[in-house]
């Protein structure tokens, strides 16, 4: 194989209850990279398109990370990277990740497939830790293993697959202005109350346990976030009352798509989310900030091939 073209979808991470561990992999919305082996040794990108970014492979997610796979399983020729960027920087549906997971994956493709999609994620986080400057998985994991996963832990990346119920659709409503992780980290406390470790271990624990029984009603109680949202929610614009509409169309939960802008919405059926995307649509007539809305089954497979050659 001497090129490859991969679909990189985006992704939301924190899902509400689950803050820098729990995550799930969206459907239409992604980039595409192609990588092609080259002669010459060590990592370039010779093409971006779509969003104004660096192709300095050390100042770029993807170069990074592709950097960290190559530092471990050195080769004897190089890698042309070529960006196709749908997810824009900073609009909270793991952009970074994308890109990270997206040359880790294509490289490791072109050079025998040494590693399996687990494995990926430690060298993709290299990209993610450009990013944000905090090594985190919850978008890495969905990306490269589809559907919703858990990091259990982000030093060892212990990372576990959970199922996702089949009648699970997401509202994605983008604000277009760009919030940087790094600033919506900064503004994040230090600690905790114990009230606080309570609640939130107790959703994570009955959201999880709601996807493998299906158990709608349990996930919609469990979608609550009373240790992070109500920081961010003064940097969105309208959050509380986009969520509040999200709700009253019908939504089993709503809360900020990672560190922001996007809010994301969860409902059971497709006919529901497309009432919830509008309902969340209409919602921003009257905002000064143009916004973008998708809808999106929960994506089983995570990165996939489109070609190669
Ligand atoms: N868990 C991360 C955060 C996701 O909310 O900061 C964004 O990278």
């Amino acid at each position: 194989m001497e090129s490859i073209r991969v679909f990189c979808p985006a992704s939301v991470a924190n899902v509400s209850c689950g803050f820098d561990v729990l995550g799930f992999c969206l459907g239409p919305i992604g980039d595409e990279m192609v990588v092609h082996k080259s002669q010459q040794k060590g990592i370039r990108i010779t093409k971006i398109e779509g969003q104004n970014l660096p192709t300095d492979p050390l100042k770029n997610v993807a170069g990074v990370a592709a950097q960290a796979l190559i530092d471990e399983h050195p080769v004897s020729y190089g890698f042309d990277i070529e960006i196709y960027k749908n997810i824009k920087p900073g609009s909270g549906i793991g952009s970074s990740a994308a890109s990270a997971a997206g040359a880790v994956f294509a490289i490791n493709e072109l050079i025998g497939k040494p590693y399996n999609r687990h494995e990926l994620v430690q060298f993709a986080m290299a990209g993610e830790k450009l990013a944000s400057g905090s090594a985190h998985a919850d978008n890495l994991a969905p990306v490269l293993l589809g559907g919703f996963t858990l990091v259990r832990c982000n030093d060892t990346l212990d990372i576990i697959t959970l199922p996702s119920p089949k009648d699970l659709y997401a509202s994605l409503l983008h604000p277009k202005i760009e919030l940087k992780t790094a600033h919506a980290r900064a503004i994040l406390k230090e600690h905790i109350t114990l009230k606080q470790g309570i609640q939130q271990w107790g959703n994570l624990g009955a959201f999880v346990s709601a996807l493998y029984t299906e158990d709608y009603e349990l996930l919609s109680r469990a979608m609550v976030d009373k240790v992070i949202e109500p920081a961010r929610a003064m940097l969105i614009p309208e959050f509380e009352s986009i969520r509040e509409t999200a709700l009253k169309a019908g939504a089993l939960g709503s809360g900020i798509s990672g560190s922001g802008p996007s809010i994301y919405a969860l409902s059971k059926g497709k006919t529901q989310a497309q009432k919830v995307s509008q309902a969340m649509l209409n919602a921003t007539r009257n905002l000064a900030i143009d916004v973008d809305i998708h809808l999106s089954p929960i994506n089983q497979k995570g990165i996939t091939i489109l070609e190669t050659k």
